[in-house]
């Protein structure tokens, strides 16, 4: 049988707190994923009646995994500080817990009630560098899918483990040898926001589209499942590149996606298996955040792709 998540985390000589932590997001995912396998059985689809922060309608699922992740960190005395999409403020425990995870508990909630891959995302810091750090400081980054089978997606900072959740509840390796192809024929955007776009955006895209007649000189497919964990989790095992970029209609709010909790967490995945990350104009893990729901334009995946695209942005300048 192969090697258990405590077993292979065991082996990688890292700090037994960060251990630990990375244990509770573990047993979080796990249980989020019994739930959502039972959830329209259960009667907890739908809205849950209320907003969150940013806005948006909360699904009963959000705030379900909200909680499942709150729990748990809370009764792990080496966290002190969560910080959540679910929840305007970062949350305090009262300890001297050495971590800060952020989260987004339940990623691409709008596909909660057609059963599709949804996921929950995090990030793990060291809590002297306080709430607002870049990127590059993070500890550890990862996210559970919850698709056909339940991946656990996990990475210290150099390599990407990939794990399974089995019958019994543990998650075992299916493989630490992830690596993003540099060379990709596979766009994930969504295109129907085109009239909002800007010219390096709309440059690129036409150039995948016009596939072997245009300048990129090969066809194209593209891919857009509208959760970020599904649309990213096919990028590390296959390549692609995921675009989320700045636009007309988010210009005001900054882009769409979270810095803290789902581009970071994402950005240093992609770039410990080999791939790149950008706003378009900067790398994502050296922005210095101001809040802790800002959000960022995100552009990953395969090294080439973003490189186009950042060549695109320094064109337009
Ligand atoms: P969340 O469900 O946590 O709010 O995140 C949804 C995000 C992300 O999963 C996905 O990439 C994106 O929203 C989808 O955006 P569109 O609605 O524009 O497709
Ligand atoms: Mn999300
Ligand atoms: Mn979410």
């Amino acid at each position: 049988m192969s090697l258990s998540l405590a077993d292979w985390l065991a082996a990688q000589s890292v700090d037994p707190a960060l251990i630990s932590g990375l244990a509770s997001m573990a047993a979080s995912c796990a249980e989020i994923a019994v739930v959502l396998r039972n959830a329209p059985l259960a009667g907890q689809t739908g809205l849950a009646g209320h907003t969150n922060v940013q806005g948006e309608a909360q699904k009963a699922l959000d705030v379900i995994s909200n909680d499942i992740v709150l729990n748990h960190l809370r009764a792990n005395p080496q966290i002190s500080i969560l910080i959540s999409e679910e929840m305007h403020e970062a949350v305090h425990f009262e300890n001297q817990g050495r971590f800060i995870v952020a989260t987004d508990p339940l990623d691409g909630s709008s596909n909660l009630d057609v059963n599709v891959t949804v996921g929950t995302i995090f990030s793990i810091l060291d809590a002297k560098g306080g709430i607002l750090q870049p990127g590059s400081a993070q500890l550890a980054a990862g996210y559970a899918a919850y698709g056909p089978a339940t991946s656990l997606v996990l990475t210290l900072g150099k390599g990407v483990g990939v794990f399974t959740l089995d019958e019994a509840g543990t998650f075992r390796l299916t493989t630490d040898t992830v690596s993003v192809p540099e060379a990709s024929s596979e766009f994930a955007i969504n295109t129907a926001r085109e009239r909002f776009w800007d010219e390096a955006t709309r440059g690129y895209v036409a150039e995948n589209i016009a596939g072997e007649t245009g300048a990129a000189g090969k066809r194209y497919n593209m891919r857009w499942v509208g959760s970020m964990v599904a649309d990213i989790h096919r990028i590390l095992m296959r390549g692609g590149i995921f675009l989320y970029p700045l636009d007309s209609e988010t210009l005001a709010k900054g882009g769409r996606l979270r810095l803290l909790y789902e581009a970071n967490p994402m950005a240093m995945l992609i770039e410990a298996a080999g791939g790149r990350s950008t706003t378009g104009r900067q790398r994502i893990l050296d922005l210095m955040p101001s809040a802790i729901h800002q959000r960022v334009p995100v552009i990953l995946g395969s090294a080439d792709e973003v490189k186009r695209v950042e060549d695109w942005y320094s064109r337009a300048g």
